[in-house]
């Protein structure tokens, strides 16, 4: 692995990862133990994720938990960009999103900023618009209770999101969507006013309950820039402050950072069970030893290899992944049968993810906020 630089942007992630740094850099607070009891007492158990610090950071997440004992309104929101296949990376905040509104009985809002990859990168409309289709039957698939979950499509629905985003609009200067964004005066104006797009999820909420009601946002890390914007803006509009609950990257199988949407690495959600083995078989960085006799030997490390940091996003039970840490360690267990054991943690839950879909087809209007 090299040691690049790291660059942590809600477009571009790359470098060897230091999430110490990034809480620093950006403002953000750790989960600490009084807030994650906090969190296990109002769902009424533990999560995984929340106990192996991979939704490791937050802010205002005390506030938000406030609300949520005192039984005042509260909606979840989350988003996705399309432009391209769902894949393994994208899923990891949906399902703890999922797991919030099962467990705290909560509305979400879900956003589908059709434009955001066609300000940034090279999606024309016509092919936002296509892996839109596509994208809101992998939402869809999630599982989110249809009762209480809303889509909204920001071309679709820019009559309902127009006006609350030209207010965080008036209220946010080019210079600091510069700073926060790292956006150069070359760069096109729709990147400027994105932000603005991504704020109004976190108000309308309050629009539609009549009351102030205050977001939680599940998400990885590299979107919180966006609501530190939000977070300055809304009290100058009078809506409460969003509240993010921040997730580590599924890290990227054979390189650094995350794993990235471009090149042939990339696990989508809907690859086969063949390509999902032939790729972390081909791919995952190993953390074991160069000869099977020296693995035996000196066992492997678990903390370097991908498989193994794959797995702690996708075993639930504690007990195996100990036992699956404590053999490598031993090298009882040796490289390619713990990315075996990848392979068979991942396979099912991806075959059901696509049996959701295809029945998702159809369906995906009773979820639009209209
Ligand atoms: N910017 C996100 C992306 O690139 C999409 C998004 C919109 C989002 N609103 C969000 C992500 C809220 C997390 C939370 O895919």
């Amino acid at each position: 692995m090299s040691s690049e630089k790291m660059v942590v942007t809600p477009w571009e992630v790359s470098g060897a990862l230091d999430y110490d740094k990034l809480v620093k850099e950006f403002g953000v607070s750790r989960i600490d133990e009084k807030l994650h009891k906090r969190i296990v007492k109002l769902a009424g158990e533990d999560h995984p994720w929340l106990r192996r610090g991979i939704f490791f950071a937050h802010t205002n997440l005390d506030k938000v938990l406030d609300a949520i004992e005192k039984g005042e309104p509260v909606w979840l929101y989350t988003g996705r960009a399309p432009s391209g296949p769902v894949h393994l990376g994208h899923v990891v905040p949906w399902l703890f999103t999922k797991w919030l509104q099962d467990r705290l009985g909560l509305r979400l809002l879900f956003q589908v900023p059709d434009e955001e990859k066609y300000l940034f990168k090279d999606t024309t409309l016509e092919e936002a618009k296509q892996w839109t289709e596509d994208n809101l039957l992998d939402i869809v698939a999630m599982g989110f209770d249809p009762e209480r979950t809303k889509i909204i499509v920001d071309t679709k629905h820019a009559d309902l999101m127009y006006s609350l985003a030209v207010q965080v609009a008036k209220r946010t200067t080019a210079s600091q969507a510069k700073a926060l964004f790292g956006l150069k005066p070359e760069d096109n104006v729709g990147k400027y006013f994105y932000s603005c797009m991504q704020s109004v999820p976190c108000f309308l909420p309050t629009e539609l309950e009549g009351k102030p009601t205050p977001t939680l946002i599940p998400c990885a890390i590299d979107q919180d820039v966006h609501f530190r914007l939000t977070r300055d803006v809304a009290p100058k509009l009078g809506y409460p402050k969003p509240s993010t609950i921040l997730c580590r990257f599924l890290p990227a199988l054979s390189s650094d950072g995350k794993m990235s949407s471009s090149g042939e690495q990339v696990i989508a959600m809907s690859d086969d069970a063949k390509a999902v083995r032939k790729k972390i078989m081909k791919y995952a960085f190993s953390g074991g030893k160069d000869t099977v006799e020296e693995h035996r030997k000196h066992g492997g490390d678990p903390d370097a290899d991908v498989a193994y940091q794959w797995l702690t996003f996708f075993e639930p039970d504690d007990a195996k992944l100990a036992d699956v840490r404590r053999r490598y360690e031993r090298g009882d267990l040796l490289s390619g049968e713990l990315k075996q054991l990848l392979v068979d943690a991942i396979v099912p839950f991806i075959e059901e993810h696509q049996r959701r879909k295809s029945d998702a087809r159809g369906k995906t209007h009773q979820y639009l906020i209209r």
